[in-house]
């Protein structure tokens, strides 16, 4: 028997209309998100992307990728994209993804993954990749303005698509993708009747962005990154680095945008962020005491995940095994998905 329910708010606490809105499906909820393996990972990924996607994986079927198609838009080494996967791989594993309740693999390991983006990509229109922030700023940065870079969004819907998925958690700074993969759906499907499935982007706004070591947004291409696999003296180094104002010790210091309170929030116990609050607007303690209790508080918040990457790491056999068992499941899903979408545009 097929079970039908309405997802509600409540289910999925989130401020934006775009978000809220619900989502009908039959049969246990299919979550589906991918991460790049573009270098190490950090706390802006964590929060952002990694930790709503394991906490969700309790709440259905959940599919989590190595976007390694995607990566070769940037990553131009071979041997440092394959660090990155094994890396990714690692980290995620290590993170809390449990391979006893996701599936988790390359997204390379799904040949029909480039076939449907190629389907989808035939009804995209130029102008809607052209509005993409994403492509922009990355060309403006430097990355070459290639071909994979302009249709990334394409093979992004191609990856929910092909999984039939229903909840997408992603970072804010995939919400515009998220947008593309839904027009693509309304596209495929008023051409060619019912067939793709529509699904819903999950944010959470709280942790949606991480402050940075300078307050700006946590990102890998900004340099204020804090890795969440980082070496202690270089964490520490980072933390005690981090630029502050000069207000005196004695003086209240202010709460607004610190990077050090923004980041303490995330990894501290609700009790110690509000002494550390207090203490900010009382004044009396200086900057260096506080970096001091947020190296400690980020220190101590990934000891088991310290923990549990060492011994991943000794076992890759294990790793290949989820890997490859995972992929297997996944291509199954996608190959019914094709054979659907073959049929309706015509294609034997
Ligand atoms: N573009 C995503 C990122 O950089 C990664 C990604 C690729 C993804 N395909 C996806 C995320 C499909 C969600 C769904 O973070």
């Amino acid at each position: 028997m097929t079970r039908k329910f309405i997802i509600s708010r409540a289910h999925f606490p989130c401020r934006s209309p775009f978000i809220i809105e619900a989502v009908r499906y039959t049969g246990p909820m299919r979550i589906l998100s991918g991460i790049q393996p573009s270098g190490t990972l950090h706390l802006g990924n964590y929060f952002g992307m990694m930790k709503p996607a394991i906490e969700l994986q309790e709440r259905g079927e959940a599919f989590y990728f190595i976007a390694d198609l995607h990566a070769l838009t940037t990553v131009r080494d071979p041997q440092m994209l394959a660090a990155h996967c094994r890396d990714v791989a690692l980290d995620f594993l290590a993170c809390g993804l449990d391979p006893a309740k996701s599936r988790f693999f390359r997204q390379s390991s799904i040949p029909g993954v480039t076939e449907l983006a190629w389907i989808l990509s035939v009804l995209t229109p130029m102008g809607l990749l052209e509005r993409c922030h994403s492509y922009k700023d990355k060309t403006a940065k430097g990355i070459a303005p290639t071909h994979g870079l302009f249709a990334y969004p394409v093979l992004m819907a191609a990856d929910i698509l092909i999984y039939e998925s229903d909840v997408v958690p992603v970072g804010r700074d995939q919400k515009q993708h998220l947008e593309v993969t839904r027009d693509l759906v309304i596209k495929f499907n008023e051409a060619y009747g019912e067939v793709l499935k529509m699904p819903s982007p999950h944010i959470q706004d709280s942790t949606a962005i991480v402050p940075g070591l300078d307050g700006a947004k946590m990102s890998k291409s900004y340099g204020n990154a804090i890795g969440i696999f980082e070496e202690e003296k270089a964490l520490k180094k980072k933390i005690m680095g981090i630029q502050t104002d000069s207000t005196p010790i004695a003086d209240p210091k202010p709460v607004e945008n610190s990077p050090i309170l923004g980041l303490y929030r995330l990894v501290a116990t609700p009790k110690d962020v509000a002494l550390m609050e207090e203490q900010f607007r009382s004044g009396g303690v200086g900057y260096g005491d506080f970096k001091k209790r947020l190296f400690e508080a980020v220190w101590t918040f990934f000891a088991p995940f310290r923990e549990r990457r060492a011994a991943l790491a000794a076992d890759p056999a294990f790793v290949e095994s989820v890997l490859k068992s995972s992929a297997e499941k996944a291509n199954a899903l996608a190959e019914k998905t094709l054979a659907k979408v073959r049929a309706a545009v015509g294609l034997r």
